[in-house]
């Protein structure tokens, strides 16, 4: 993030939310907090409230929350950085005098960026000077690629030595602090610095300007791990990123749209056979920023994820975040086994041409999934999948087309078109959705979303709490994505007693969609009494519910100590076992 936390806090402490949000429409008082109908929704009744000890808002009805920031955002229309400037005026709060956009042609980044450019070049003449580096360019031979597309992507490879580039860099007169600073060598324990990448392969990371920007690097057998990466430096920041996108711009804005493959080889080898409008996300966890990126230059993407499960499970995240930037997203799937690599390979590029021809759109895609995941005939099955495809179908913003996929699911699944649109309603496209009763038979899951979010707010109302939580409870016992990433940013901050505020975490947060469910979680709590004992229940709760898996492989490992004759083991696993059976007993009379 650009702005320090320091400087965050100072214009929260003069920026008053109360005094923000009322200078913009008119709070009522109730009780310790203040009321309003939504700014960002239709109301009668108002569901807005803003709490002046929090410094937070949230609505109850639409799902909007955050902090005076977030507040600033969506009412003018800001991005983070704009909403920060604009509150800094409004406070006379001084920002420091490096902004991002300043910073890049401040020193370090100019000279970081002039170092890459020299480190490339000094990989790619490894490549063709060296006996190791001719035996590193036939591996990308074998692999199928392209003198051509090499030279263009200045691939290139880093010797086997400890100091290949240091030595190469200082006889540059680079110094050892920048090449640390751009993330090409690391600090020796007790003194001195090595190169980071050794026998590999370099792939340069170019921004969208054609500088480079990082560096990946490939083993050249099947060691692992198969790759390594620079590590963010002033000049990247990983999530913005779009791998081989500068050499494809031109091509996307022409063909109206771009392929996302995953790997480097991925845009390689489809690119050297013609293409040219495909980028990759480097890894399968696709980026809000990376996809507003594509977004300046197309609306349509088409996602080419490997035909794996992993594949699968990226393109359904991707398929959201596209959806949520407002642009058209379809999925091609590649025969099992294969990657874009290896299928044009295989197939040419006519094949592969016809693969994205035929990708399928978002709903058929994610019910295709569903299908090969759920019974269709059976009833809470179908309920499942409706549970599954509403939230995406919510995301859609063409409202035509989003009462279409509302028709086409009613019939496919043989729900009522009328239930459907109804529960469509409850779905907040920024936060995660429960399905009702009706077509939820697992009434489980929101019951343990409703736990986790109260931990979380009890957590953010009293910091003492939090050490008695992480006794208890680990990162990994919240089951839902936002909860678990809230909580473990929590446990690694704030553990130490020491007060803050939500909306001071909402600021570290402050680019994702958490911030509405941080402010969803302290306000749940406000009007709990007993917090101490509200606190233990939920503890409890989730032990006990997260318990149902741990019973199973308590069942194995009794059977496994019996069969080892170890009776202090089975006792011991025994005792575990009833005290969780006892506990869900007791949860389940209530
Ligand atoms: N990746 C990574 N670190 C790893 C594994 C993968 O950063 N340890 C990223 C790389 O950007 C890689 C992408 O994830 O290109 C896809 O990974 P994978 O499919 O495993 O590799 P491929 O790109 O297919 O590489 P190759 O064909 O060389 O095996
Ligand atoms: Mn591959």
């Amino acid at each position: 993030m650009a702005f320090s936390e320091q400087v965050l806090e100072e214009i929260q402490s003069k920026a008053d939310i109360v005094e923000i949000v009322g200078s913009y429409i008119p709070l009522r008082r109730a009780g310790r907090n203040y009321k309003a109908n939504c700014p960002f929704h239709k109301e009668k009744t108002p569901s807005f409230m803003v709490s002046p000890s929090k410094q937070i808002f949230h609505c109850f009805g639409c799902g909007a929350g955050g902090n005076v920031f977030g507040f600033v955002m969506k009412m003018e229309n800001l991005d983070f950085p704009e909403a920060v400037r604009a509150l800094a005026e409004k406070t006379g709060v001084e920002l420091p005098r490096f902004t991002r956009s300043q910073f890049e042609t401040s020193g370090y980044a100019l000279q970081i960026y002039k170092l890459n450019e020299l480190a490339a070049s000094f990989y790619s003449s490894m490549l063709s000077g060296t006996d190791a580096g001719r035996r590193a360019a036939s591996y990308l031979k074998e692999r199928g690629v392209s003198d051509d597309i090499a030279a263009k992507a200045k691939l290139g490879f880093a010797p086997d030595d400890w100091s290949g580039l240091i030595n190469f860099a200082k006889g540059k007169g680079v110094s050892v602090e920048l090449l640390e600073r751009a993330g090409l060598v690391m600090p020796r324990e007790g003194g001195g610095h090595y190169d980071r990448f050794r026998n590999k392969i370099i792939f340069p990371i170019f921004d969208i300007k054609n500088r480079v920007v990082a560096f990946g690097a490939r083993v050249l057998d099947n060691s692992l791990p198969k790759y390594i990466n620079s590590p963010e430096t002033e000049v990247y920041i990983k999530s913005r990123h779009l791998y081989g996108f500068n050499f494809s711009l031109q091509a996307v804005k022409e063909k109206d749209f771009c392929i996302i493959v995953e790997g480097y080889l991925d845009f390689l080898v489809p690119y050297q056979n013609g293409i040219t409008n495909i980028a990759a996300s480097l890894g399968t966890s696709l980026t809000e920023l990376q996809a507003r990126l594509i977004k300046r230059y197309t609306k349509n993407v088409v996602m080419l994820y490997d035909g794996d499960s992993a594949g699968e499970a990226a393109s359904l995240r991707g398929l959201d975040i596209f959806l949520q930037e407002g642009m058209q997203v379809r999925v091609a799937t590649l025969p099992k086994g294969f990657d874009p690599d290896s299928f044009v390979r295989a197939k040419g590029a006519g094949e592969f041409d016809s693969l994205i021809a035929g990708a399928a759109d978002l709903f058929d895609y994610k019910l295709g999934v569903l299908a090969s995941r759920y019974d269709a005939k059976r009833s809470s099955d179908k309920a499942k999948m409706c549970a599954e495809m509403l939230p995406t179908i919510a995301k859609v913003s063409d409202a035509v087309l989003k009462s279409e996929y509302v028709k086409r699911l009613g019939e496919r699944l043989q729900v009522s078109e009328g239930a459907l649109l109804s529960e469509l309603k409850k779905v907040r496209p920024d936060r995660e959705y429960e399905p009702s009763e009706e077509l939820s038979s697992s009434a489980g899951k929101s019951q343990a979303a409703m736990a986790e979010k109260i931990i979380i707010g009890l957590m953010l109302d009293d910091p003492e709490t939090i050490a008695q939580v992480k006794e208890a409870l680990k990162a990994e016992d919240f089951t839902d994505g936002g909860t678990r990433k809230i909580a473990e940013e929590i446990f690694s901050s704030y553990g130490d007693g020491k007060s803050f505020k939500p909306a001071q975490l909402i600021n570290k947060l402050a680019e994702s969609e958490l911030t509405a469910l941080i402010a969803e979680a302290t306000s749940l709590t406000d009007d709990i009494k007993d917090r101490a004992k509200n606190l233990s229940d939920c503890i409890r709760w989730m032990r006990c519910n997260n318990g149902k898996s741990r019973l199973s492989e308590l069942q194995n490992l009794i059977k496994a100590a019996q069969m080892m004759g170890d009776e202090k083991r089975v006792t011991q696993l025994v005792a575990e076992y009833s005290g969780l059976v006892k506990c869900q007993k007791d949860f389940a009379r209530r």
